[in-house]
């Protein structure tokens, strides 16, 4: 059982065109918690800052500043090749994630044995069969001999799955996992990564643009704006009953699930213009706070 809990993100880029350097803030004082059994959905348009947040979390980014705080349930913290082993990700694109040069068993037993989850070869062989068959690629299909190419979008986006969750992953980060697979398959990954999130106990990062399926398949929902965290709140309250403009906007694009036809929520117009990132409403506080400001300063001046 493992949990992340991330305080006051920030991620500066530092640009240079020609002689000028600027800076750009990917992601401001950004905070959440990722606890076992529990889909928190972090939800924004693209360029808002949610693959940054995603690579700081599995140590591929460092923060500029802010911490990124991972630990067993008694406490110990989780760090080296524990976090390498626990924190796993599952990327936008099956077709880039994967080496076109590897088999789909040599993709899930390097892993394995990195990870020393299995000893012999046959031991190996078995468990790549058996992480296959986890993330529905039956065996009758004989897929692990066979290269990434040779298999469809969505069988590839099963592999990447089944390669996250191979070294025993208890934390998943998966950035957008179903946007470039086909709209009719789309379900059916993100009712996988729910039915495996359920039987390990996972604690769950779901990034997306859409929130249709974040209501459906988070508990949580996170709304993030030009790098800030502008709303959160349990998925319910943050469809039904938006509060930030941007969200409001982000609800009248989304379709109901339950009511087809029907938007998530009709808030009325938006002015696109006049969305600020300034403040954030917070749902389980039931108030709003300044956005983009360090936690402490803010509890201080409360
Ligand atoms: N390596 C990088 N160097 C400079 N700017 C970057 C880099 N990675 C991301 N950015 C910028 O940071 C912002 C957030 O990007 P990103 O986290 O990828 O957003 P999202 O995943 O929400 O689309 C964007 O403006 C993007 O251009
Ligand atoms: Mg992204």
């Amino acid at each position: 059982m493992t949990s992340v809990h991330v305080t006051d993100l920030v991620k500066d880029y530092k640009l240079r065109s020609g002689l000028k350097r600027t800076r750009l803030r990917a992601v401001d004082h950004v905070s959440l918690e990722l606890v076992p059994g529990r889909t928190v959905a972090l939800v924004g348009e693209s360029g808002s800052g949610k693959s940054t947040i995603a690579k700081i979390l599995t140590r591929m980014e460092r923060p500029t500043s802010g911490t990124v705080d991972v630990r067993l349930e008694d406490g110990t913290a989780v760090d080296g090749a524990a976090y390498r082993r626990e924190v796993q990700m599952v990327f936008q694109d099956p077709f880039a994630s994967l080496n076109p040069f590897h088999s789909i068993e040599h993709h899930i037993a390097r892993p394995l044995r990195i990870h020393k989850r299995t000893g012999t070869n046959e031991e190996t062989h078995a468990r790549v069969i058996e992480m296959l068959e986890r993330v529905n690629l039956s065996p009758g299909e004989d897929l692990a001999p066979r290269r990434p190419h040779e298999l469809s979008g969505g069988q590839r986006q099963r592999v990447a799955i089944a390669r996250a969750l191979a070294p025993g992953a208890q934390v998943l980060i998966a950035d957008e996992p179903v946007s470039m697979l086909d709209v009719s398959i789309r379900l059916g990954v993100l009712n996988l990564l729910g039915r495996l999130q359920r039987e390990d106990d996972l604690a769950v990062l779901y990034i997306t643009h859409d929130l249709a399926t974040a209501r459906h398949f988070s508990d949580e929902i996170v709304v993030l704006y030009r790098g800030r965290v502008v709303e959160r709140g349990p998925s319910d309250a943050v469809i039904l009953d938006p509060r930030h403009d941007y969200t409001k906007l982000l609800a009248q694009a989304a379709p109901d699930p339950e009511r087809p036809g029907r938007l998530a929520a009709d808030a009325g117009p938006v002015d696109r213009d006049a969305i600020d990132n300034g403040r954030c409403y917070d749902h389980f506080a039931g108030q709003w706070r300044d956005a983009g400001v360090p936690t402490e300063s803010k509890e201080r001046s409360a």
